[in-house]
């Protein structure tokens, strides 16, 4: 059985008043890590402005916007039609609207973009509020071409935040059985495994984080607690925005990229 409720996840990110009160990654305290994702893109990949890519759960559109001042076309979707709209909002802000097009629309349907595959697909910080992964990395997967890259964040098990998640989220299930869970975890092995399950190959994977052990939450801002830690996140961000090898797969949020393999 999946982690995640398969009707009623996706009817609360379809809401309005929902993902779009808590997903403000480009302001706050915890801006810096968040940044961090988009600092391993630009670093990894050697971008081409001739690059068709396509950005799966837009959200407010920041990886869509990033792209698009790169000089790609860029098209974006999202279940939330509150994103849409301020992703809308954002490519219009940074002056790339007409080379940024957001829709709705879902990572489990991707068929309209399988007929073009794209140079370049991203599917940031939405594994963990995915039900059904291997149906989503399928469909992915159809809308990357097989000379294309697959970008994506998901959230280890094998970080304190994780780790941390799942005791709150284990205690939650105990205790208010009926309290909807929206995110989950993933280990390194069952990752590579789900990606070679729908033809891709993980070509490297890079950790943001291993000290954020508040990424998200919000919830314990004014608690001096919660600003020690974030100025122990920062402070690790200053010196080392990302880390590679073993450290990796313990970030608070792991950035892999994929590769489709040949003929899959
Ligand atoms: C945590 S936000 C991440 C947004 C963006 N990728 C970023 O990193 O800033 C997750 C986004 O995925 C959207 N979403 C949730 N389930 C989805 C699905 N099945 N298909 C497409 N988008 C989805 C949510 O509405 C939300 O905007």
């Amino acid at each position: 059985m999946s982690e995640l409720d398969s009707d009623r996840v996706p009817d609360y990110f379809r809401q309005r008043n929902t993902v779009a009160e808590w997903w403000t990654p480009d302001e706050g305290p915890l801006a810096f890590h968040y940044d961090a994702e988009l600092k391993v893109l630009e670093d990894v990949l050697v971008i081409d402005p001739a690059w068709r890519v396509l950005d799966v759960g837009t959200g407010r559109g920041r990886f869509g916007a990033f792209f698009a001042t790169r000089g790609c076309d860029v098209w974006g979707i999202d279940l939330n039609p509150e994103m849409v709209e301020l992703a809308r909002e954002t490519a219009e802000r940074r002056g790339v609207s007409e080379r940024f097009t957001i829709e709705a629309g879902s990572a489990t349907d991707l068929a309209v973009y399988a007929q073009a595959p794209r140079d370049l697909v991203l599917c940031m910080e939405l594994f963990d509020h995915l039900p059904d992964l291997p149906l989503a990395l399928r469909e992915l997967r159809s809308a990357t071409a097989d000379s294309g890259r697959f970008a994506f964040t998901y959230v280890p098990s094998e970080s304190l935040y994780g780790a941390l998640g799942n005791v709150y989220r284990a205690v939650k299930r105990r205790w208010r059985p009926q309290e909807l869970l929206i995110s989950r975890t993933y280990g390194l092995t069952e990752i590579r495994s789900l990606l070679a399950d729908a033809g891709f190959e993980l070509e490297g994977h890079w950790g943001v984080g291993v000290l954020c052990l508040n990424a998200q939450t919000r919830l314990f801002e004014q608690n001096w607690l919660a600003r020690a830690l974030t100025g122990l996140a920062r402070l690790e961000a200053r010196i080392r925005p990302y880390h590679r090898g073993r450290l990796a797969r313990h970030g608070a949020h792991v950035v892999g990229i994929a590769r489709p393999v040949r003929g899959a």
